[in-house]
């Protein structure tokens, strides 16, 4: 229910594989508590039952051969039902929702990793989220071979078996985006330790703690 309080706000995380998204959540939701800002953590593709199930199917490995077209919309059928179910109630309610990834990862991945047109992404957007964007997204960046040295050992899902062309073109789209709209965007150098990437995540929510 919409308690006429001010709404949440809505910060995503996104990087390449390995920048430290899933790590730097919870230090994140922490920090907001500390604050006195309540804040609840999710992540996607996934986020709901059915959504993590859609999760599951899009990061197997024995569904390599899944065309880009359903692995797009495969992505927003998750988004819609994550959006309906959890982001939009929470910030009615006043929470503040921290995601790792979001539609900026639809447009890295799908667009640049795949080559679906960013046209046809910007219309599933639309259609999905309706007026909601995030109000900041901190990129989490880093050299490919960085991110791709961490992630060395752990089971590669359907995306991590790609090659290091493909993360390039998906950095440099993350890279791209957030010049092109800095008042969204913060860029965070993900290559230091967890502490530092932690600390300069902290300055960077600041303004919007105001
Ligand atoms: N700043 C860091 N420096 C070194 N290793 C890190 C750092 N942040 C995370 N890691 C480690 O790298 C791996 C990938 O981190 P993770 O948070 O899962 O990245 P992502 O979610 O962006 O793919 C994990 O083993 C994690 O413990
Ligand atoms: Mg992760």
């Amino acid at each position: 229910m919409d308690t006429g309080g001010q709404r949440g706000r809505f910060i995503t995380l996104e990087g390449i594989e390995g920048a430290g998204k899933s790590t730097q959540v919870a230090p994140l939701v922490e920090a907001l508590a500390r604050s006195g800002i309540d804040a609840i953590a999710t992540r996607e593709p996934g986020g709901t039952p059915e959504a993590e199930a859609i999760r599951a199917l899009l990061l197997d490995p024995a569904y390599r051969s899944l065309g880009k077209d359903a692995e797009l919309l495969l992505v927003f059928a998750a988004r819609a039902e994550h959006i309906e179910k959890v982001i939009r109630p929470a910030l009615q309610r006043g929470r503040w929702v921290v995601c790792d990834r979001f539609t900026d990862a639809t447009f890295a991945y799908q667009g640049a990793g795949r080559r679906i047109g960013s046209a046809r992404i910007a219309v599933l957007e639309d259609w999905v989220q309706g007026e909601l964007r995030p109000d900041l997204t901190l990129l989490l960046d880093l050299p490919v071979s960085t991110g791709q040295a961490r992630i060395r050992g752990r089971s590669a899902d359907r995306f991590e078996r790609e090659g290091s062309a493909f993360f390039e073109r998906v950095r440099a789209t993350y890279l791209e985006r957030a010049r092109e709209a800095p008042e969204r965007y913060r860029i965070i150098d993900a290559s230091e330790s967890p502490s530092a990437t932690s600390a300069a995540i902290r300055r960077a929510v600041e303004h919007l703690m105001a």
